[in-house]
């Protein structure tokens, strides 16, 4: 019988010929082919099994039948955008809106992370009159224009490395190996005082503060845990300067971190951020997003006269699915899942400490989980082929 896939030599060969060379595949030299997936594992097209340990976007599990169920239904009777009115946009807006604190409130849905921090600059720019943004350092937080300047992640891989005269880059709040560690007394003020000093320079340049922002725990940037506090402090220099705080919950929310729904909720009850952004998982994989701000934010967006229009966002099938993913999380108990199986992954990393000096740190949340692998446990020499092994293997 034909296999209805390509050989693999034809995909590669197509995709070489077709797709653009600097969008990358995993396993460079022997890329795998995945042709299904269900649950944890990824299946290849001559049917090997894979435990699925890089996707953090199946978020409930490959092909969860509730969602798959959710969103076949809803693309047999009706797709189309915002701009009528239906019931899975309210009803999914309202739903969202019940995991978070009550000031925010208002909802723009978009269809990847990039667009929602994208969303997120022009809300704060447009809110405060301001235009400078900062950000941390080893950030990414999306691959359009307006992102890649305040992705030091990305920017920094550039031959002019230098941000934009707007854009300050603030050092990342890393108590492991950052400028100040778990032995400083007070490295969330240490860290915070370090971005009211950001403001002050940037005043004295003729800058104005739009907004601070920040995955509220870093992810790319190394799996850092801001230290109790820092982002409170944050958020007091950078409102005291007519800003904004921005929190990417994009890799880290969705009950990730077990403990809570978001991360940024690890700061406490005082603490709630003017705009958050999500992606990710919020579909299980179909291409969708949100920026959730409070009233204010909104309603100054709103007077700039500009109508909001976004032919995908919100459409009746992919408010479905979100729905579903929210359904399946509460039925199945997820959150709890990863606190419990976060627990238990932790634990056993810890031991792997125990036995090998190459493992440095063992940090996270949940299921949000970083080992930082060094040479050496005082100078903290990265072990960078090493971690490119393991990652490898
Ligand atoms: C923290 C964070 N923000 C934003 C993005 C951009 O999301 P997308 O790739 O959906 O545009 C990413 C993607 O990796 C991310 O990790």
């Amino acid at each position: 019988m034909e296999s209805e896939y390509f050989d693999k030599k034809k995909t590669i060969e197509l995709r070489k010929k077709h797709i653009g060379p600097s969008c990358k595949v995993f396993f460079s030299h022997d890329p795998i082919k995945i042709v299904r997936a269900k649950g944890q594992y990824m299946y290849d097209e001559k049917g090997e099994q894979y435990l699925d340990c890089v996707n953090n976007v199946a978020h409930v599990g490959h092909s969860h039948p509730d969602v798959v169920k959710a969103g076949t239904r809803q693309m047999g009777l009706l797709n189309t955008n915002s701009r009528f009115l239906h019931d899975n946009l309210v009803r999914y807006a309202q739903r969202l809106q019940a995991t978070l604190p009550d000031r925010l409130s208002v909802c723009y849905f978009v269809n990847s992370g990039s667009e929602a921090n994208d969303l997120a600059l022009r809300l704060a720019w447009q809110y405060t009159g301001h235009k400078d943004v900062i950000t941390l350092d080893h950030a990414y937080h999306g691959h359009l224009s307006s992102l890649i300047d305040i992705s030091p992640y990305k920017f920094h891989q550039l031959s002019n490395t230098e941000p934009k005269r707007s854009i300050h880059v603030a050092p990342s709040p890393d108590v492991y190996r950052g400028k100040y560690r778990a032995d400083h007394p007070d490295p969330a003020k240490a860290y915070a005082d370090e971005v009211e000093e950001i403001i002050h320079q940037a005043h004295e340049k003729g800058g104005k503060i739009a907004a601070f922002i920040a995955e509220s725990l870093q992810s790319c940037g190394g799996q850092v845990i801001p230290p109790v506090g820092y982002f409170q402090k944050v958020a007091e220099h950078v409102r005291r300067a007519g800003g904004v705080f921005i929190a990417d919950e994009v890799q880290v929310g969705f009950g990730r971190i077990g403990s809570h729904f978001w991360a940024f909720q690890l700061h406490g009850e005082d603490f709630v951020p003017d705009i958050v952004t999500m992606g990710k998982p919020i579909g299980n994989g179909h291409p969708m997003s949100c920026v959730v701000t409070t009233r204010e934010v909104a309603e100054a967006f709103m007077s700039s006269g500009m109508e909001y229009f976004n032919t995908f966002g919100g459409n009746p099938v992919s408010c479905a699915i979100g729905l579903a993913v929210l359904d399946v999380m509460e039925k199945e108990d997820l959150q709890g899942n990863a606190l419990r199986v976060g627990r238990h992954l932790t634990k056993l990393l810890e031991r792997q400490k125990e036995n090998h000096p190459l493992v440095g740190d063992v940090r996270g949340h949940g299921l949000f989980v970083g080992v930082e692998l060094v040479r050496d446990r005082v100078k903290l020499t990265p072990a960078t082929a090493e971690a490119q092994e393991v990652i490898y293997k």
